[in-house]
């Protein structure tokens, strides 16, 4: 299912911004102009991810310092845990995602 959820100019490069989608906290992260939607809160203890720690696209949660690959998901310090992220595309200046 293809959501548009947000439009280019709400998120300020270097910054993320948190959105509801079916049912859904999702973040969308703007890193250097591209556009990156992962799950909104931590797997860990649910820390909301919108004002998490940025370096390219490793994403830091503040809370315990969890590392995620905005990519694939990936969690680098916990093998096994994976955030779910989802394909991202830009149409005119909006934002869409595509969820299962
Ligand atoms: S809530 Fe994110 S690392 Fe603990």
């Amino acid at each position: 299912m293809r959501i548009k959820i947000a439009t280019a100019h709400e998120i300020p490069e270097g910054q993320g911004r948190l959105f509801e989608a079916e049912d859904k906290k999702i973040v969308i992260h703007n890193v250097a102009g591209t556009f990156y939607a992962s799950e909104g809160t931590c797997p860990h203890q649910g820390a909301p991810l919108d004002d998490a720690f940025m370096q390219g696209t490793q994403m830091t949660c503040r809370l315990h310092g969890w590392e995620f690959d905005l990519e694939t998901g990936a969690c680098s310090l916990i093998p096994g845990v994976t955030l779910e992220v989802y394909p991202v595309s830009v149409e005119e200046g909006d934002i869409y995602i595509t969820l299962e």
